[in-house]
C-alpha cells in the first residue's frame, strides 16, 4: 500500500496514536511523536518509552495508527506489521529523529518562555531529561491498508 506524500505530510508533523494488542486481543493505545515516514510504504517510530506497547508488538506484530491534521481537514487510519530492531542501520536512524526532534522542542523553549513563560520551565527540565535518553529499539511499521477517517464524516 502506497503512503501518498500528502499522508506523509500529516504523519511526519503530528504525534500519532499507536494502538497494539496483546495475543489475547487486550487492546492499548499511546501518544507517539517520534513517528516518520521513510518509504513508500513503511514507518519508522522510535521507542524510548515503550512498555505495553512493546510487549504487544512482540507478542502480536499488527498495529494500527490514528492520526490527523484537523486544520487541514487531513485524518487517517492506518494499519501494518510491526517488526522491532535493537540494533543496525535503523536503529542508527531512529537516534538521528530523535536527535531532530530534541532541536524542534528546543526551539519551542523559546517560543514558550514569550508566550507561557509559567510553562517554560517545566517544559525546560523534561526536554533536559530527554537529552539524555537513546532509543531502546525502533520499530519497522510496513504498511498494508490506509483511510481517510475524515470520510466518515463527510470529508475526502
Ligand atoms: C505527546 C507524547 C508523545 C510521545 N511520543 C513517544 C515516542 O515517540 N516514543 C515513545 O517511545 N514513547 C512516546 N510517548 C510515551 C507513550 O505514549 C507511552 O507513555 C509509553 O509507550 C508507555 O505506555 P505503554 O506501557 O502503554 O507502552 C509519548 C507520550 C506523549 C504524551
Amino acid at each position: 500500500m502506497k503512503i501518498t506524500e500528502e499522508v506523509k505530510e500529516v504523519i511526519n508533523n503530528n504525534i500519532v496514536h499507536l494502538a497494539t494488542s496483546s495475543r489475547d486481543g487486550n487492546p492499548n493505545v499511546v501518544p507517539v511523536g517520534l513517528c516518520r515516514a521513510i518509504s513508500d510504504h513503511e514507518l519508522l517510530i522510535v521507542d524510548v518509552f515503550f512498555k505495553k506497547t512493546r510487549k504487544n508488538m512482540e507478542e502480536n506484530p499488527r498495529v494500527a495508527i490514528a492520526v490527523e491534521a484537523l486544520e487541514e481537514l487531513k485524518a487517517y487510519q492506518i494499519k501494518g506489521k510491526a517488526k522491532i530492531f535493537a540494533q543496525g542501520e535503523l536503529y542508527d536512524k531512529a537516534v538521528e529523529i530523535m536527535g531532530e526532534q530534541n532541536e524542534v522542542r528546543e526551539k519551542r523553549i523559546s517560543v514558550l518562555r514569550e508566550k507561557r513563560p509559567e510553562m517554560a520551565e517545566r517544559f525546560e527540565k523534561l526536554v533536559a531529561s530527554h537529552h539524555k535518553l537513546r532509543p531502546k529499539a525502533v520499530v519497522l511499521v510496513d504498511v498494508e491498508e490506509i483511510y481517510s477517517t475524515m470520510r466518515g464524516v463527510g470529508g475526502k
